[in-house]
């Protein structure tokens, strides 16, 4: 049997079971994804016994995305860009680290909005975390006219801004009261700040002024629509939530693992919406 698992402190929110589960049952795999506690002074023995204890490999979410791009023996290229990793797996006995983020994201807004890019206009990232550099990486990526980081702490943006090793001169910094004249001739907006979670406060975003025809994405999932999303719906624009990012994150490690490109269905959406929403 072959078997995966995810680590992190705490482990117990993780729905990332519920996910490859659903995955395993589909495709009627003999194989087992479990979630794991991690004490941040274990990680390393830990991922160091990875294959001994008879894993395939693992995701990692917080506080271990860092230590486990560290300790990984080979790193792709979306790792490499946020330093940072959220899927490792086994390849001819070395520890490989990913960071599926970036794709993640991106699968999703072109799966709900493929026109997004058809303007050509900027796009404007809130945030500059891990998060925030995963998705600039892939909107560089997919070529974007011009992307517009945005952040409290503007040191942040200007770090994320100087990693980028390819295409930084596309990015722009605007200073955090700025936020909405950065929107206001935006093609996609995205919140990766915490803000919008439940118990955190809500991101404040003047949206009034924004082009009809604008995105709006936040990568909080938890509430399912979020304070800003709801403002954006209301608004009349198009929106993208949090849910179909952490779908389709989890796609690229199921492939590793279990040896199938798992689909994001609506079945399994509509699975997990009903977890989030306690039903
Ligand atoms: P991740 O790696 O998951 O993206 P992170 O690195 O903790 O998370 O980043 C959190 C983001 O939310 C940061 O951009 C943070 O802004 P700072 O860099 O200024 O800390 C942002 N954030 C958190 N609380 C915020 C708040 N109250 N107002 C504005 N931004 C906030």
């Amino acid at each position: 049997m072959k078997r995966a698992c995810v680590i992190g402190w705490p482990i117990a929110h993780s729905r990332s079971p519920m996910i490859h589960s659903y995955w395993l049952r589909k495709h009627g795999i003999d194989g087992a994804y479990t979630k794991i506690a991690v004490e941040p002074d274990r990680i390393e023995s830990f991922l160091a016994r990875l294959a001994e204890d008879g894993y395939a490999g693992c995701n990692v979410t917080v506080p271990h995305k860092q230590a486990a791009y560290r300790v990984a023996q080979a790193r792709d290229r979306s790792a490499d860009l946020v330093k940072a990793a959220n899927t490792l797996w086994l390849e001819r006995g070395l520890l490989c680290a990913a960071n599926t983020d970036g794709t993640g994201f991106m699968m999703h807004l072109a799966a709900t909005t493929p026109d997004w890019n058809r303007s050509g206009r900027p796009v404007v990232i809130l945030g500059a975390g891990g998060a925030a550099r995963a998705i600039t990486g892939s909107f560089l990526d997919a070529r974007v006219s011009e992307v517009r980081i945005c952040n409290r702490t503007r040191d942040r943006a200007d770090t994320l801004a100087a990693d980028m090793s390819e295409g930084g001169e596309h990015i722009s910094i605007y200073d955090w009261p700025d936020r909405g004249r950065a929107c206001d001739d935006a093609a996609v907006i995205v919140n990766t700040t915490t803000l919008g979670m439940k118990g955190e406060g809500i991101i404040d975003v003047d949206l009034s002024r924004c082009a009809d025809d604008a995105v709006v994405a936040d990568i909080v999932y938890v509430p399912l629509e979020t304070e800003f999303l709801r403002r954006a719906r209301h608004r009349g624009l198009r929106t993208v939530d949090g849910l179909g990012m952490l779908l389709h994150q989890a796609a690229p490690g199921f492939e590793k693992w279990f040896g199938v490109r798992p689909e994001v269905t609506l079945e399994l959406r509509a699975l997990l919406a009903r977890d989030i929403e306690g039903r």
